[in-house]
């Protein structure tokens, strides 16, 4: 499978009823890793693009809890765009893919969580630098 196949939505459960919505993320269960580390970006403008990066140990799921965003997601072979546009919708993000969050609304606020606390070390923040790396250990072909 390739890294851009292992991208996908999930969509969480909620527990609605009259006094409104519920949504539930646990560890391991609805997201496939345990959750060590949650930061959220918001007051992002429409013409900003962030992320820009890949990582060698983290995965992440992002969700939309408020508003909307786009994620590309690129292996260095193919590319997808993914919105982010329901509150109980993540994407999952498996280690080493190269993302972009951009499209931002003004009420969006873009929850992360990821698999491991952070360490600047395991980012590669070129993309010259991601290809030579994606290239040499082959992982788009796992
Ligand atoms: P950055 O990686 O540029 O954010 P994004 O990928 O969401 O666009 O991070 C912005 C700054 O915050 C940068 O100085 C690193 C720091 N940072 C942490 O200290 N811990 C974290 O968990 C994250 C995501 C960023």
């Amino acid at each position: 499978m390739s890294m851009i196949e292992k991208c996908r939505l999930i969509e969480f459960p909620q527990h609605g009823d009259e006094r409104g919505q519920l949504v539930i993320v646990e560890g391991n269960k609805d997201i496939p890793f345990d959750i060590k580390r949650v930061f959220y970006i918001y007051g992002s403008d429409k013409d900003v693009v962030r992320g820009r990066h890949a990582n060698y140990n983290s995965e992440f799921v992002l969700i939309n809890v408020s508003g909307t965003s786009k994620v590309k997601v690129d292996d260095g072979t193919s590319q997808r765009v993914f919105e982010l546009d329901r509150p109980h919708i993540g994407i999952y993000l498996p280690k080493l893919v190269w993302k972009d969050m951009y499209d931002f609304s003004p009420d969006s606020v873009l929850l992360c969580l990821s698999s491991e606390h952070y360490d600047d070390k395991e980012y590669i923040r070129s993309y010259e630098e991601y290809l030579r790396v994606v290239k040499v250990d082959g992982t788009q072909k796992d």
